[in-house]
């Protein structure tokens, strides 16, 4: 049993990140090549098999309004998480973003934003529940949801 996360070039590796989009997301929610570029995006293998990604943008978050990044300091804004259909429901989605939500506090964030579907409640449950998330923004069919982070948490940012 080998289970890893690693961090993958966007850039190099758009085909793989493209074709894990097709068997996670919609047709209207996948992401287009440059797309990929604003975010660092982060795999879980499974035996060696890429089963499902993460994907944060750092000092920026969502501009609803015009559905695009823009930069706001000490924020990691989340852009996506999806795990393919056979992986669900193991943990590997709270893995993730347990491994966005522990970057972000080791690396000096002081909040994290991601947006989702009202209607997704697998995430939702995710976000809110186990991650205590909370919604600031409704903007049907969207709702952006925010994590605050403790400016006590230890941060290797600030510690140099
Ligand atoms: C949302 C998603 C990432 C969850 O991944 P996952 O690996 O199945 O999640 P986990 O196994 O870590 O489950 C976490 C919790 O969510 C719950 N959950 C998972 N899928 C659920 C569903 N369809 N409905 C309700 N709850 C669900 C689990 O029961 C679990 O709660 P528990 O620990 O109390 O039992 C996955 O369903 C997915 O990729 N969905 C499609 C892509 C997507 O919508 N991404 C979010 C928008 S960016």
């Amino acid at each position: 049993m080998k289970l890893e996360i690693v961090n993958v070039d966007a850039k190099a590796e758009w085909r793989l990140l493209k074709w894990m989009d097709r068997k996670i997301f919609n047709r209207e929610n996948r992401l287009k090549k440059g797309d990929w570029l604003d975010y660092d995006c982060s795999l879980a293998l499974v035996d060696g098999f890429a089963a499902g990604y993460v994907a944060v943008s750092q000092h920026s978050d969502l501009d609803d309004d015009k559905d695009a990044l823009i930069p706001v300091p000490g924020t990691l804004f989340i852009g996506r998480v999806g795990i393919l259909p056979l992986f669900r429901k193991f943990g590997l989605g709270t893995l993730l973003l347990t491994w966005a939500v522990t970057g972000g506090r080791t690396f000096g964030f002081s909040r994290i934003t991601c947006d989702c579907r009202e209607g997704n409640l697998a995430i939702r449950k995710l976000l809110e529940k186990k991650f205590g998330f909370k919604i600031i923004k409704r903007s049907p069919p969207i709702v952006i949801l925010e994590l605050r982070l403790s400016k006590d948490s230890y941060s290797l940012s600030r510690s140099g």
